[in-house]
């Protein structure tokens, strides 16, 4: 590759970790272009950013996901062999299923059952001496979340399994201790949702049809056999793990409500619009899943540089959501520039892009949006709090980041 940069240094995967959501950004700034080459876990790597890339990136013809999810990343964040690492026809049929579980009406449900959650912690808030929101929301929406797939929980358990869900995702841009952490995490969460899949194949627990739990027990694969009790374990877990993330954002929603303050007004109307332009510039301005990772399926050439098969290609998420040629100003906190804009599926890709039914791009983004939507809601028309001093920055160099303090309140009253 004669015609782009290349990164200095012979494995970067240290500095990688060093400036994290940064890196690649960095480096695009530094050399002047939207794709350069470096080597990181030992192998060269391509890394590139922009609307075009995200369409070269979902190109089926030219990129493939098997071999490209590390063994840590499947020992923590994604389970072994799931969806995330499948390709052709085989991924499509599975992803069909859980395009399936996530219809509006399911979308709906579940963030109606979130707020019912949250207006019955409003008594125990009153209470509190204060309330750590990235807490009480993860462990609502692990309720929640296996409540409505059909999983059963004891609500002596809840607590400790919304942790175990939060440690598989914070889990996955460490070593050392906390990349432990996640895999016993993961560990202990199939262990259980496996032994229920087996309760439900055995007909000892029976469960609504509709819902995830029935679905992913009684699922068959592309070759018309059912998946063993681990995998179907591990994409019922797909489907409860991710919902638990959600708690992220309601707490990056917290934020954006303090320190933009002025849409306060706007979203005490209640105007869905507003609500849902909020939330997407909340996933839109604050930091998550900072890149995408897919091979090479077959050499091609795209924007003079020579893709070989089998190079590995990173698709900068947290640089496209920053880069100023596809959004104005994007280190401005501005909703408003989601008004009457046209659905573009390569822009706004905090979940991946394209088209969900026809590549990776994540089936949840309906789930995320209503359920950020109604906890906005909530935050600014059902309760008054106070924030008490404490530190909400958020470190671009830790992979997944939160604010430090998880977002405390005090003084919680209902409105
Ligand atoms: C895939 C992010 C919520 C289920 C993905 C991908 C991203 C993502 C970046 C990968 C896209 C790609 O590889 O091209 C998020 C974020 C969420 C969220 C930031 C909010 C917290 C959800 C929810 C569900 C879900 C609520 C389900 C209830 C999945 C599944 C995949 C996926 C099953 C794999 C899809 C495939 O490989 O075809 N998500 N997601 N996600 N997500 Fe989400």
């Amino acid at each position: 590759n004669e015609n782009i940069p290349k990164d200095e240094g012979l494995d970067n995967s240290l500095t990688l970790m060093k400036e994290g959501y940064l890196f690649i950004k960095n480096r695009m700034d530094r050399y002047h272009t939207d794709i350069f080459e470096t080597h990181l876990m030992g192998q060269k790597v391509i890394c590139m950013t922009g609307v075009e890339a995200a369409k070269i990136f979902y190109d089926p013809e030219r990129f493939q996901r098997k071999g490209a999810a590390p063994n840590r990343i499947q020992q923590t964040l994604f389970g072994a062999n799931a969806i995330q690492t499948m390709d052709g026809e085989a991924h499509l049929h599975r992803k069909q299923q859980f395009m399936s579980l996530m219809t509006r009406p399911h979308q709906k449900e579940l963030a109606n059952m979130v707020v019912q959650e949250f207006e019955q912690s409003i008594h125990k808030w009153e209470l509190a001496e204060q309330v750590n929101l990235f807490e009480e929301s993860q462990v609502i929406l692990c309720r929640v979340a296996c409540n409505w797939a059909g999983i059963p929980i004891q609500e002596a358990e809840v607590t400790d399994r919304a942790k175990d869900f939060i440690s598989m995702i914070y889990s996955f841009g460490d070593i050392g201790p906390e990349h432990w952490e996640g895999r016993r995490a993961r560990n202990r969460v199939e262990d259980w949702i496996q032994q229920v899949i087996e309760d439900v194949r055995s007909d000892q627990l029976k469960p609504n049809q509709d819902y995830p739990l029935y679905a992913w027990a009684n699922f068959k694969d592309i070759d018309g056999k059912r998946l063993d009790s681990k995998m179907a374990a591990i994409e019922l877990i797909n489907v409860i793990r991710p919902i638990v993330a959600i708690a992220t954002y309601i707490t990056f929603g917290a934020l954006a409500l303090r320190d933009y303050p002025q849409y306060q007004e706007k979203l005490q109307s209640r105007d869905p619009e507003e609500l849902e332009m909020f939330a997407q510039e909340v996933r839109r301005f604050y930091p998550f899943g900072p890149f995408l990772a897919a091979r090479v399926k077959k050499d091609f050439e795209w924007n003079n540089c020579q893709f070989e098969e089998g190079t590995l290609v990173l698709l900068d998420v947290f640089g496209l959501h920053n880069d100023p040629n596809v959004w104005e100003k994007p280190s401005e906190f501005r909703p408003e520039r989601f008004q009457d804009r046209e659905e573009n599926f390569y822009d706004l890709i905090p979940q991946g892009g394209g088209d969900p039914n026809k590549g990776h791009r994540c089936p949840g983004e309906g789930i995320t949006l209503e359920i950020m939507k109604a906890s906005i809601d909530f935050l600014v028309n059902r309760v008054d709090y106070e924030i008490p001093a404490q530190d909400l920055s958020y470190s671009l160099s830790q992979m997944p980041t939160l604010p430090k303090s998880g977002f405390i309140i005090n003084r919680v009253k209902q409105k």
